[in-house]
């Protein structure tokens, strides 16, 4: 295969110092992001994804190019294929998984079901079962979501919480995805830490989100649509932007216990560890909206509605101290800051002349 020779030429995913890191859903959102970080700072990676059409295929396409700049390579393939893994594993002596493939997104649960029980629950089994048995068993770490908070009314939520009220068959996929972790942890040893991300945005973001969308739809006049709870509260997210997310996934890699098995056998217990990873300050969306509209210098056309049974929860908002007692996460980043950024990478990806604002004039330094 045309990725074998690339990989056998390539001294970088197979290191003698640092860590070998397969990173799965690489030319995604997260997982572009988390490659970059990762090789910047000396880690051989190596990426897989499918390269669905979940949404924009040709977005995925520009981010592996972006990747390919920096020497990294993403092998396209799925995570259900049981062949194609097992032989990554024969090539690449991974001492880490960062498992970020999935089928996200909470309202497309509604349409296509199956995608979510194939690559969410299916292709994490497939993985997990390749992990076992590769000698040694490589640490994971992998994203679980805040939508295992599901309808879960303490504020904030801490990891001890409930986590068996969800609200779409998206985070009951996650949410299968931790149990299924435990018993991979406790029958063979596998290291497993699994990442509850609360909304991740920011530059190279998923055209699937709200302020990904709003954006467009603000800059082209149409209108949009706000959701309201049913007894009419604002709803609100723990938006957490990406750069803060990306030093979570390298911190929690870094402390990820080694897993205790080789192939196939487990010698001692390692943990299994879930922490959240939000922004512990819960927005309503009409904020984000505001912030949107001084961002772009165009007022939107809001629809407020009460929020449809489509999956969505009332409100997320992430207890983070476990995080940063174990590997010291710190979110650093504010809605309006972070949003900044995404608008100035969104009119330049797609090339559109934004009128003057604060957010968006030429000069303003961006770090992404
Ligand atoms: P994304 O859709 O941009 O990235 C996922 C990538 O995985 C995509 O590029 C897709 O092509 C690939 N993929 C999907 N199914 C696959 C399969 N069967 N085999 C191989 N590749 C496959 O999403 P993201 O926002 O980067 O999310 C990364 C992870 O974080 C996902 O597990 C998601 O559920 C989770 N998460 C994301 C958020 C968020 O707000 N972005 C929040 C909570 C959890
Ligand atoms: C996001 C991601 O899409 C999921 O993949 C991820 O697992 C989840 O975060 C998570 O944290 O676990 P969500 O919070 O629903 O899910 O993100 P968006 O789809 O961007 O929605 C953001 C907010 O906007 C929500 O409160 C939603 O109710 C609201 N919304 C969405 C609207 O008001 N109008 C819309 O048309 C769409």
């Amino acid at each position: 295969a045309s990725w074998e020779k690339q990989v056998r030429h390539s001294s970088t995913p197979r290191r003698l110092n640092g860590f070998s890191v397969l990173v799965t859903g690489a030319a995604g959102f997260v997982g572009s992001h988390c490659s970059l970080a990762l090789k910047k700072r000396g880690d051989g990676v190596l990426g897989l994804d499918n390269f669905n059409d979940y949404y924009d295929p040709s977005l995925k396409r520009a981010r592996q190019n972006l990747l390919s700049k920096h020497q990294i390579f993403i092998v396209d393939g799925d995570l259900n294929d049981a062949a194609l893994l097992t032989k990554l594993f024969d090539v690449v002596p991974f001492t880490h998984i960062l498992h970020l493939a999935a089928q996200a997104g909470v309202r497309y649960a509604m349409q296509n079901p199956q995608s979510y029980v194939r690559s969410n629950i299916a292709g994490f089994v497939n993985l997990l079962e390749v992990a076992k048995a590769a000698n040694p068993q490589p640490a994971i770490v992998w994203a679980s979501s805040s939508s295992v908070y599901g309808l879960n009314t303490e504020n904030p939520f801490s990891e001890r919480d409930r986590t068996d009220q969800p609200a779409s068959l998206y985070a009951a996929t996650k949410k299968a995805g931790e149990e299924i972790a435990h018993t991979y942890n406790h029958i063979y040893g596998l290291s497993l830490t699994g990442l509850r991300f609360f909304t991740v945005y920011g530059p190279w973001g998923r055209p699937d989100m709200a302020y990904f969308f709003f954006t467009k739809d603000i800059l082209q006049g149409k209108s949009i649509d706000i959701y309201k709870t049913h007894d009419q509260k604002e709803v609100a997210r723990d938006f957490t932007y990406i750069d803060d997310v990306v030093k979570g996934c390298l911190g929690s890699l870094d402390t990820a216990e080694k897993s205790t098995g080789s192939g196939g056998k487990k010698k001692a217990p390692a943990q299994l560890r879930v922490y959240n990873l939000g922004n512990t300050s819960p927005v309503p969306v009409g904020r984000l909206v505001s912030i949107l509209e001084g961002l772009l210098g165009t007022k939107a056309k809001k629809h407020v509605i009460t929020m449809p049974r489509n999956g969505d929860v009332p409100f997320t908002h992430a207890n983070v101290t476990l995080a940063y007692k174990d590997f010291g996460y710190k979110p650093t980043t504010d809605l309006a800051s972070g949003l900044r950024k995404f608008v100035k990478w969104y009119v330049n990806y797609y090339g559109i002349e934004s009128k003057p604002s604060k957010g968006t004039q030429r000069g303003d330094e961006s770090s992404s």
